[in-house]
């Protein structure tokens, strides 16, 4: 078994440009609720210049079942041809041929959710990264670009609308109540990128006018009962088209762009040429129904899935390992386009945390990889925080190290450059280093290894000289399989702060330090800035000028003080947090010693100033206050101890809510509003740190929170403030708990994406109960492991989420998972590998909890038939 799925592993070295390419495809698809029929007809030419001569041609094809294949117009004889469960193969076709081809697909029982599929009422498909082989035989690779014309004939009362990529060109009615419609590309594209959907759907409609003055006529269709809900979608794609015209100069390149909610879903949305499909959480929203972060979800995956048409599909991505081209640069540029539409220092925040939470954590276990990867079993595993948010920072380095001209004219230069191509990221450097006349060789390391560097960083101040000296040493840590790394070049943003906390002239000898940029390039280095004429506090790694660890030995005073005056808001934020985190790790210690957990009194005061200053923007505070997360601290330590983390916060928690409870409840109070609910960056800051006060409040138990809980929860008139309310209630034991449970179910029982959120706040339950309530929601009505969004909701929280039950001494959170993960595997196998990893990381845990998570892995390696995708994660993880 272990044979067989090891040599299905796929390397970088032996990538081969493809020996033929596919210059056109005609598709139909016959669509039936049962016995769905696709029709191909491709353009096939040798390229013998890439030596393809010898070479038979392998076409891919998963669960097809063949009706007939033509060669030239004629069928093929049985010795010309052979057909698997993973090809076709034509043995000694000619230079250049036309093949057609009919097979039969069951999209009616496609529980996977890719290729063609039906989700409720309607058929669509989701084809990246190796979906289209589901659909039709085909070089199902990045590399080979062709015209598509696609003709969907279904029926017409079932299913009225009929879209595919491209522009319009044709449609009509046809023998027993069917129709059709034609769709043409005129973008030569990768088959990853094709889509259709077939339903009985409704749209809004608005209209973009391009800078060059075309009219672009935009659509986003929903089932009839969401069509209230999607303005802020369409509103969101409007200001990111804005945006990329303004920023990127890129305008859209088709008359239409169509936009589809659906609700069974593998992913977030999926960026199909001018066909757009997208898991309904990432476009429905109503103020009834939707959180303030969902509404940022929407406006930013709406924003991504735009950006794609010219970062992922004018040019895509030569082959798999390149993913990153276009996932690192568009959440690159989507990160900025929300920072450009909110508040650019809270996204800041929210994405350092989600990389040093998420990223960090895969880069230091089995699973960790290069944000350019040289191998893989299953690419469906390699959709990671590592390719995405890590490949972002990479390009953001980039981007500062160009500076924001000459970063735009090294874009400018990759558009013209690669436009209509399959390139890599290599490519993508290239371009930065043509426009800056830097060589980028030591940067492009940062591709090519995997670990997060670790610096440390020492300083020394000699008062007769006038010099400070930072010294600093850089460590990339070895990884499953690299180790002895070189030194990187990593920029780093620093500054040095006077005792009013003003930042110095940075002098390094004659020169003043531009922006404050470092190049560390070297395992140690050190810089001697000079005319310091005081012993200053360092302010180090900026803005997250770079996605490392960096330590420095700050005292408390220290911190405080970068805390209240860096003018850097990033570093002031970062500085709380190291705060908090110290106070946590030491009341962890005091836990395991068996001593009481004492909160200093500093700690309180700092705050209460903080909760109480008011010229500082409401979701800073908000930020400012959040403690670090149960998985974030256990990040910190040797050995994770979840018992002690939880009680370390719990017990912080409390005592802010009693002894500061006047304040928070101030605070509280003053922060409620009136009126309509609205979504600018303000409201947004105001409501997060409302439900930052109530959550305190919640803390300390007492009936006077209960009471104000209750009330906001009866009350609410938008969704973010109901489920905080009853997310605080559903973590505790107030005594309206079962009442108030029960009455958000009956009230959105019809809204699958409410009940998503009732899920989650039972599954994210600290309570004794949360397991023996998972095992009940499971066999809930509305729940159904078919559903990728209900299993995220309820299994993928629990386990990602709620670290204190999951890891529970006795073992049964993990059995629990695993269960799921093997019931799912046959079902979902990118959704069960996905659940899986949360075992991943067993080696950071004591002995007994290591060995019950073993057994859970070795359990699942050993299943039968199991898929690709979760056998890669099981053994992976298992070979620490
Ligand atoms: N390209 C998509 C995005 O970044 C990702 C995606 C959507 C995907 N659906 C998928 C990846 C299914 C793998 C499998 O927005
Ligand atoms: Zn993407």
């Amino acid at each position: 078994m272990s044979l067989q799925n090891d040599s299905q592993t796929v390397y970088l070295k032996d990538y081969k440009p493809p020996a033929y390419t596919i210059d056109t495809v005609d598709l139909i698809f016959y669509l039936y609720d049962q016995g769905t029929r696709v029709r191909s007809r491709l353009a096939i030419r040798r390229i013998p210049e890439r030596g393809g001569v010898e070479d038979p041609l392998v076409l891919m094809g998963e669960e097809l079942v063949p009706v007939w294949v033509r060669l030239n117009g004629s069928e093929l004889r049985a010795d010309e041809y052979e057909i698997d469960d993973q090809s076709l193969t034509l043995l000694n076709p000619p230079e250049t041929f036309i093949l057609e081809t009919e097979v039969k697909l069951a999209p009616e029982e496609n529980t996977a959710l890719e290729g063609l599929y039906r989700s409720g009422s309607m058929f669509c498909t989701q084809c990246e990264a190796e979906g289209f082989r589901r659909i039709t035989w085909y070089l199902d690779r990045p590399d080979v670009m062709a015209d598509f014309r696609t003709r969907i004939e279904a029926d017409k009362r079932k299913y009225p609308v009929l879209l595919g990529n491209g522009n319009p060109v044709e449609s009509g009615d046809l023998p027993d109540d069917r129709h059709y419609a034609v769709w043409e590309d005129p973008f030569p594209k990768p088959c990853y990128l094709f889509a259709l959907v077939a339903g009985d759907l409704k749209y809004i409609e608005d209209k973009h006018t391009t800078p060059s003055g075309r009219d672009i006529q935009l659509r986003i269709y929903v089932e009839p009962e969401n069509i209230d809900k999607c303005d802020h979608a369409m509103q969101s794609l409007i200001k990111a088209m804005v945006w990329d015209e303004q920023n990127y100069g890129r305008e859209y390149d088709l008359d239409v762009y169509n936009v589809v909610a659906v609700n069974d879903f593998n992913m977030g949305a999926m960026e199909n040429k001018g066909l757009n499909i997208f898991n309904s959480k990432y476009v429905l929203a109503s103020p009834e129904t939707a959180t303030d972060q969902d509404y940022q979800g929407i406006e930013s995956v709406i924003a991504h899935e735009y950006f794609h048409n010219w970062t992922g599909n004018r040019i895509t991505c030569r082959d798999w390992f390149q993913l990153s081209l276009k996932e690192g640069f568009t959440v690159y540029r989507d990160q900025e386009f929300s920072a450009d539409m909110g508040s650019r220092g809270v996204k800041r925040i929210a994405d350092v945390r989600l990389l040093r939470s998420y990223q960090f954590s895969e880069d230091a276990g089995p699973m960790a990889h290069p944000v350019r990867p040289d191998s893989y079993m299953e690419i469906n595993n390699f959709y990671t925080v590592t390719v995405y948010e890590k490949g972002a920072e990479l390009v953001r380095m980039q981007a500062n190290l160009l500076g924001r001209d000459r970063f735009r004219e090294a874009t400018d230069l990759y558009f013209e450059r690669f436009d209509g191509q399959a390139v890599t990221t290599d490519d993508f450097v290239q371009c930065m280093a043509d426009v800056s006349g830097e060589d980028m060789s030591q940067f492009k390391y940062w591709y090519d290894y995997a670990g997060t560097p670790e610096i440390t960083v020492s300083s020394y101040y000699d008062p007769d000289q006038a010099t400070c000296t930072l010294r600093f040493s850089q460590q990339v840590p070895d990884t499953p399989d690299q180790s002895g790394k070189p030194a990187f070049h990593i920029p780093i943003v620093i500054g040095l702060l006077d005792k009013n906390g003003i930042d110095m002239p940075l002098m390094l000898g004659p020169d003043e330090l531009s922006q404050g940029l470092l190049a560390l390039t070297r395992a140690e280095q050190e810089f001697v800035f000079t005319n310091v004429v005081e012993k200053p506090v360092p302010s180090l790694l900026r803005g997250f000028s770079a996605p490392v660890k960096l330590r420095y030995d700050y005292s408390d005073e220290e911190l405080m003080f970068l805390m209240g005056h860096d003018s850097d808001g990033f570093n002031r934020w970062d500085a709380a947090q190291n705060l908090s985190q110290r106070l946590l790790l030491a009341l962890v210690n005091q836990y395991q010693a068996g001593d009481a957990m004492e909160v200093p009194e500093k700690y309180l005061v700092s705050f209460d100033d903080a909760l109480e200053r008011d010229h500082a923007e409401f979701a800073l505070i908000a930020e400012v206050l959040a403690l670090p997360e149960e998985t974030y601290l256990g990040e910190q330590m040797d050995t994770v101890d979840v018992d002690a983390i939880h009680m370390a916060r719990q017990a912080v928690r409390r005592t802010v809510a009693e002894k500061l409870e006047s304040t928070l409840l101030r605070r509280y109070r003053q922060l409620s509003e009136s009126g309509d609910y609205q979504i600018t960056p303000e409201a947004i800051g105001r409501r997060s740190l409302k439900n930052l006060c109530l959550s305190y409040l919640m803390a300390g138990e007492s009936s006077i929170a209960n009471q104000l809980c209750l009330d906001q929860y009866t009350s609410g008139h938008n969704m973010t403030d109901m489920i905080s309310a009853l997310k605080l209630i559903a973590d505790s034991n107030h005594p309206e708990r079962e009442k108030v449970l029960a009455d958000f179910e009956e009230r959105w029982r019809h809204d699958p994406l409410v009940m998503d959120k009732w899920f989650t706040v039972q599954a994210l339950a600290s309570r004794e109960d949360t397991l023996s309530n998972l095992t009940r929601l499971n066999q809930h009505q509305e729940f159904s492991l078919k559903n990728p969004n209900k299993v995220r909701a309820l299994i993928g929280s629990f386990a990602a989420g709620n670290p204190f039950r999951f890891h529970a001494a006795d073992g049964s959170g993990y059995q629990f998972l695993t269960d799921r993960v093997l019931e799912l595997d046959p079902l979902n196998p990118q959704i069960a590998a996905r659940l899986l990893r949360n075992l991943a990381r067993w080696h950071r845990f004591d002995q007994r909890r290591q060995e019950k998570m073993r057994a859970e892995l070795e359990r699942v390696v050993v299943t039968s038939g199991l898929s690709r995708d979760t056998y890669e994660i099981a053994s992976k993880s298992l070979k620490i």
